[in-house]
């Protein structure tokens, strides 16, 4: 048996993984499934229909995947649903990358889709978005590299079975996807572990004179977050090694707008709530409070504001109408209203009691107050202020 077939058989049988396998829940019931799964009927109508050349183990074409995660209509008529609202040409860039010997880094402020972006991207190249590794201050090289069955180790010494291989062995292994979540929270030195296995393209074991090469069709996405900048530094070997794409806050109000709807619709689908009629006013309303307090400007261009603590993303604008819409079809008359949304916004507005409540109350009545047609909005802000 070679490293690589013990590698695998061996991630059949550990549960420290996040792998899906035996623990897979039932098809429709996970909360919250994998990419390759939820999207699994748009992934096989688009390797049917991709004629283009693909690369090494690659289950879709560069086109493919950047089709999968743009959007389109195929020539059988089967629409694929946008995945990611944003510059084509950033799409592009990280799907060619993919294609070369250079790993791609996926950089932004919060919330900008980085994970999201990072996952599809797995799904769709690899049919697997599993092979995951969450940065943490407390990330060990083992989650890089490899571990040690103890057991094993202890009644048997040194040898593949006892070997726990890392979601990055396995996916050099088997020519697949591995992603790397919050690169810049990991330890300087456990950073540096990922240096040999982008440049040299394998992982030795020295324990067993052995080394585990990366088949082709491997390649690994970090995501990493503007804000966190400075915790651990990438080192300029590491950030060599990698093409950086930054995701973009959306450009306009209606972008925002569009993302924000998309996905609230996704996420209430999963969620068994019933669709809301007319969300639209509500949802606008909130990307406007958000942008503004973002921007520190009202969009009309007269007024400056504070902006408060908090990062008021696109994703907290999800969260916010999603639990909107909760409250809309479970206590009110299913339609979204700004009572809804009120306390929602005010918990993403105000992080901090003492700095972030004089930010708001100072946008609740100078802006909110004096708005045509946000009177009900108002009356429901101040309601939840009080
Ligand atoms: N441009 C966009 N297109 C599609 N979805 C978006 C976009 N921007 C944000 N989202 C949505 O925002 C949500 C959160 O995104 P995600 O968790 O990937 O952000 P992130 O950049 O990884 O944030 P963090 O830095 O906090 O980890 C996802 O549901 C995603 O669909
Ligand atoms: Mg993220």
């Amino acid at each position: 048996m070679t490293v690589s077939e013990s590698v695998r058989t061996a991630s059949t049988t550990t549960a420290s993984t996040t792998s899906a396998g035996a623990g897979h829940p039932a098809e429709g019931s996970a909360l919250r499934p994998h990419a390759e799964h939820a999207f699994a009927d748009e992934l096989t109508a688009l390797a049917a229909a991709d004629d283009r050349p693909r690369p090494a183990r690659w289950r879709l074409s560069p086109w493919g995947v950047a089709t999968y995660l743009l959007g389109g209509v195929l020539p059988d008529g089967t629409v694929i649903t946008p995945k990611y609202v944003g510059p084509r040409r950033l799409v592009e860039v990280a799907v060619s990358t993919l294609a070369t010997d250079r790993a791609l880094l996926l950089l932004g402020v919060p919330g900008t889709a980085k994970t999201w972006v990072s996952e599809h991207l797995a799904a769709a190249v690899s049919g697997d978005s599993t092979l995951l590794v969450q940065g943490t201050a407390g990330t060990p090289e083992e989650a890089v590299r490899y571990g040690w069955d103890y057991a094993r180790l202890l009644a048997h010494g040194p040898s593949r079975d006892a070997l726990v291989p890392s979601p990055v062995m396995r996916a050099m292994a088997d020519g697949m996807t591995a992603r790397v979540e919050e690169l810049t929270r990991i330890p300087a030195d456990v950073q540096d572990a990922l240096i040999t296995i982008l440049s040299e393209k394998t992982l030795p074991v020295p324990e067993l004179g052995q080394e585990v090469q990366a088949v082709r069709g491997f390649n690994l996405i970090a995501t990493a977050n503007d804000r966190d900048r400075g915790v651990n530094e990438l080192s300029s070997a590491l950030r060599r090694r990698f093409n950086t794409v930054v995701l973009p806050l959306p450009a306009t109000p209606e972008a925002e707008v569009d993302i924000v709807s998309r996905r609230v619709e996704q996420i209430g689908r999963s969620l068994d709530l019933p669709p809301t009629p007319d969300g639209m006013a509500e949802i606008r309303r909130v990307v406007t409070v958000f942008r503004e307090l973002r921007e520190g400007v009202t969009t009309d261009g007269r007024t400056k504001l504070k902006s408060p603590s908090g990062t008021l993303s696109t994703a907290e604008a999800i969260s916010v109408v999603t639990g909107g819409l909760a409250l809309a079809s479970h206590f009110g008359d299913g339609v979204l209203r700004p009572g809804d949304v009120a306390a929602g916004v005010l918990g993403a507005v105000v992080r901090d009691p003492a700095s972030d409540r004089v930010v708001w109350q100072e946008y609740l009545e100078a802006v909110i107050r004096e708005r045509d047609g946000w009177k009900d909005f108002y009356r429901a802000c101040r309601e939840v202020s009080a």
